[in-house]
């Protein structure tokens, strides 16, 4: 399995971009695409909440604008500062930005989630959303 540790910590640098003034959680995502370019994505959040858009949705439409289609691996932080998850807590994607990379990764793109310490662990696209509406990339 490939070494993601590098991608976790451009996460944590994009992390420290958060925009969460009303949840305090702040959370980073590093997109990494096939030729090895990188976009970070934060979470940035709004007073009426719900137009609120999450660190991998900013990473992949920042990634998508650019022209960008194929990706190999999201690495994604929420914990540290004063997230209300924990120290050693991972943060996984929730459902909507799950279903935006159904559109552009296949089954075998690499969700990373990284936790204090460096540690990280990696689940594929098909794992965490195995029935789609449209059959995933090849
Ligand atoms: N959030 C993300 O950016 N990504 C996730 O994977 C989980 C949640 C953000 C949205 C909101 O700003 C805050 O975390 C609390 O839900």
């Amino acid at each position: 399995m490939a070494d993601y540790s590098m991608l976790v910590q451009k996460a944590y640098e994009a992390q420290k971009r958060s925009y969460c003034p009303y949840s305090h959680w702040a959370v980073g995502a590093a997109l990494l695409t096939k030729e090895g370019r990188i976009y970070l994505g934060c979470n940035i959040e709004n007073n009426t909440f719900t137009p609120t858009v999450c660190a991998e949705r900013v990473a992949f439409f920042k990634a998508v604008f650019e022209g960008e289609r194929d990706f190999v691996a999201i690495a994604i932080v929420g914990n540290g500062a004063d997230s209300p998850i924990q120290d050693g807590d991972i943060c996984p994607p929730c459902g909507v930005c799950r279903q935006v990379m159904t559109e552009f990764c296949s089954p075998d793109f690499e969700i990373v989630l990284g936790s204090h310490g460096g540690k990280y662990e990696v689940h594929t696209l098909k794992e965490l959303m195995p029935v789609v509406s449209l059959p995933l990339k090849q």
